[in-house]
């Protein structure tokens, strides 16, 4: 019996485990000290009633003999799916209704379709990035490149070197930097010219505040033949705990002959049984006129909490970027520390958690981030501790 070497070249833990192991360490040492958590982007605020009540609806029928459902299809429901659909006419994007498969989120998916690649793929991936695409491709044993993003691209690298798998995040977890239209046409311009295949993680669309940036990649001419998009309503709608996501898989994406469209479906029925019909019927909810209302408004609630943090560090003189399109601010570590020491200089001396840059790649270094999706009187509070500790040293 072989196990999976490709494991062994991954780091320890996933970056968030390991956040959360330290801050479990420190809790139990000092538990006197109320934590102040702007680390991972977990939502704070609760489901909002247009979900719930489509919800509690769903639970009376489950348990009804004449509307109760056992499996449902591959793909999602078509009600849900239309939703998205609908939701993306909104943005200017036709969409049909087997182009949307709904998931359990998108991280699961953004690992789980690299099942319909061959090894042997050239991956091409930002850094720093989100931590999953990395981790997904190394536990595959893919050769991954690496694209610079820093302060001087805006965070936003362009097209360079040869792949086949393209990674891109708009706006981007961690730096919330956003592609603009013209950005992302060079990017579609270079798959296509390529054949190669764009993996677009947009769970961070709804955060967009600038009409003129695109929320989608379908909104560039021509991505429906070189990109899938991921989508998630844990940061959309507050589904981190009762997860629900969309993947697009374009019917015009076709490579080495055969519909990608196929193959993740034939995937996806093999691997995958959907998500609970109670759950879909949240989401769909979050797609109805109260229910965008509600959510929108709760992502103003979270937008606020990024103005408040880039206020306090523009108070301080410390350089950030982030949080106006996006839920993260992405800042320099003062007084050039590590963005590991900077993580244990804020946990030991004020109790407030962040996440060190370094987690999402070598770039990351020197780096960190800080979440806006913390309560209105937790960021407040966090920023008044940061204020006191940088004002001190
Ligand atoms: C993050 O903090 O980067 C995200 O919450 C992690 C995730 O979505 O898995």
């Amino acid at each position: 019996m072989n196990i999976n070497q490709n494991y062994l070249k991954l780091e320890n833990s996933y970056l968030f485990f390991t956040i959360a192991k330290k801050v479990q360490e420190y809790s139990a040492a000092n538990p006197g000290v109320k934590i102040l958590r702007l680390g991972i982007g977990d939502v704070t605020l609760p489901l909002v009633p247009a979900v719930t009540e489509a919800m509690q609806r769903a639970v009376t029928e489950m348990g009804e003999a004449e509307a109760f459902r056992g499996y449902g299809d591959y793909e999602g429901y078509p009600f849900l799916r239309q939703a998205v659909c609908g939701y993306y006419a909104g943005k200017g994007v036709k969409l049909e209704e087997d182009e949307v498969f709904i998931s359990d989120g998108a991280k699961s998916d953004l690992g789980n379709i690299l099942d319909i690649f061959s090894e042997d793929n050239a991956v091409l991936i930002p850094d720093p990035v989100y931590p999953v695409y990395v981790d997904t491709n190394i536990m595959a044993g893919r050769k991954i490149t690496f694209i610079s993003g820093n302060a001087a691209n805006g965070f936003l690298p362009l097209p360079d070197g040869r792949s086949d798998i393209i990674y891109l995040c708009s706006p981007n977890n961690p730096t919330g930097a956003v592609y603009n239209r013209e950005q992302l046409k060079l990017w579609v311009d270079y798959a296509l010219e390529r054949d190669a295949v764009i993996l677009f993680d947009g769970a961070y669309e709804i955060f967009v505040q600038d009409g003129g940036l695109p929320t989608s990649i379908y909104q560039i001419d021509g991505a429906d033949k070189c990109a899938i998009e991921f989508c998630s309503l844990s940061k959309t709608a507050g589904f981190t705990g009762t997860r629900c996501g969309y993947t697009v898989v374009p019917r015009a994406l076709i490579r080495g002959g055969e519909s990608l469209n196929k193959l993740w479906l034939r995937r996806q029925s093999t691997k995958f049984n959907g998500v609970p019909y109670i759950v879909q019927r949240g989401a769909e909810a979050v797609f109805s006129d109260a229910g965008m209302a509600q959510i929108k408004n709760n992502i103003g609630y979270y937008l606020e909490n990024a103005k408040n943090i880039a206020k306090t560090l523009a108070e301080l003189d410390i350089w950030f970027t982030g949080g106006k399109n996006s839920p993260y601010i992405w800042l320099k570590c003062p007084g050039n520390m590590t963005s590991w020491e900077f993580f244990d200089f804020l946990l030991e001396k004020i109790g407030v958690v962040g996440t060190p840059g370094a987690g999402f790649g070598a770039n990351g270094e020197g780096f960190f981030r800080l979440s806006a999706f913390g309560k209105q009187e937790d960021v407040t509070e966090a920023m008044r501790r940061i204020r006191s500790v940088m004002e001190k040293d």
